[in-house]
């Protein structure tokens, strides 16, 4: 049981996560457990990644002590309903269902000593260059806490908080793709604007996105910095960034968060 983890759903962001834990060398395939009542999802994760799958979550609860609930927040309730009998205390639960908060699964599970980690990924996890929030309930100790941080590590980064952020985080890092998809799509539509085929358009800006966040990266220096180097005196870069301010650009994107993070603390009061 020890050496073994346990997916219960086999779908996306289950996938990314198989993928990069075999990736790391973290598990191997053989060890590798996936319930999923989808035929074809089992056949491929067992072609694609030789892990072992099943139609029934009974064999991820007897034979593995790390059980990962990757299920639609929506179908939580009842896939909970159907297992609680085989949680014991020994299992980890970690959980990466969006706005379910672990008093939820203490109230499902009905037993006090279980182990939840709850975590927040985001969906670059799927290309393993995810950002994930992990909180614990007080039964985690800090060995088991780094078991979690190890797996999502595989897909990323990975901070550790108290769950009374995970709001902010799901503001940030949660639907924070959205926020950058949008933006990169907004500069797409500029550069055809400006006359670029869209096929141009695309590969210089996502370059530009990605070159940029690489060169923060790298340097280390503050955006603020590196801003102030592009723009030289009288430039264009100025004169497009007087623009930007004019409209508020950084209340927007407080903003955006912002009403993000107050949804994300609705969602969960709904539970
Ligand atoms: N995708 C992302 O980028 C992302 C980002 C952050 C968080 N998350 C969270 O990650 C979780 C999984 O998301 P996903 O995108 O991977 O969803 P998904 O692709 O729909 O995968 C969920 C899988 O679980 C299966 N399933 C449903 N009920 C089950 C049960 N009782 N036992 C075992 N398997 C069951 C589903 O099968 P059927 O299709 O046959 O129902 C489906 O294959 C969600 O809670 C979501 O909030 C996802």
């Amino acid at each position: 049981m020890e050496q073994q983890i346990g997916f219960i759903g086999g779908g996306q962001m289950a996938e990314a996560l198989i993928r990069g834990i075999i990736a790391s060398g973290l598990y191997q395939e053989k060890d590798i457990l996936v319930a999923e009542p989808n035929d074809q999802r089992r056949e491929h994760l067992e072609q694609t990644y030789s892990v072992k799958t099943y139609p029934s979550n009974v064999p991820i609860f007897e034979n593995c002590r790390v059980v990962i609930l990757a299920v639609k927040p929506q179908t939580m309730k009842a896939l909970l309903e159907d297992c609680r009998e085989r949680v014991q205390s020994q299992h980890i639960i970690i959980s990466i269902a969006a706005g379910l908060p672990i008093s939820f699964y203490t109230k499902m599970i009905g037993k006090s000593e279980t182990k939840i980690i709850r975590v927040m990924p985001n969906t670059p996890a799927l290309v393993l260059e995810g950002a994930s929030a992990l909180s614990r309930n007080t039964n985690v100790s800090d060995a088991e806490l780094s078991i979690a941080e190890e797996i999502f590590l595989a897909v990323g980064e990975v901070v550790l908080l108290d769950e009374v952020h995970l709001d902010a985080v799901t503001g940030l890092s949660g639907s924070g793709p959205a926020y950058v998809f949008s933006f990169v799509e907004a500069l797409i539509d500029a550069g055809v604007k400006s006359g670029l085929t869209r096929v141009i358009s695309e590969k210089l800006a996502l370059q530009t996105v990605s070159g940029s966040i690489k060169l923060l990266r790298e340097s280390g220096e503050h955006p603020a910095a590196l801003r102030g180097k592009v723009t030289s005196p009288g430039g264009t870069a100025i004169t497009a960034l007087h623009v930007l301010e004019k409209v508020g650009f950084h209340g927007i994107i407080m903003d955006i968060v912002e009403s993000a993070v107050i949804r994300s603390k609705q969602l969960g009061e709904m539970e």
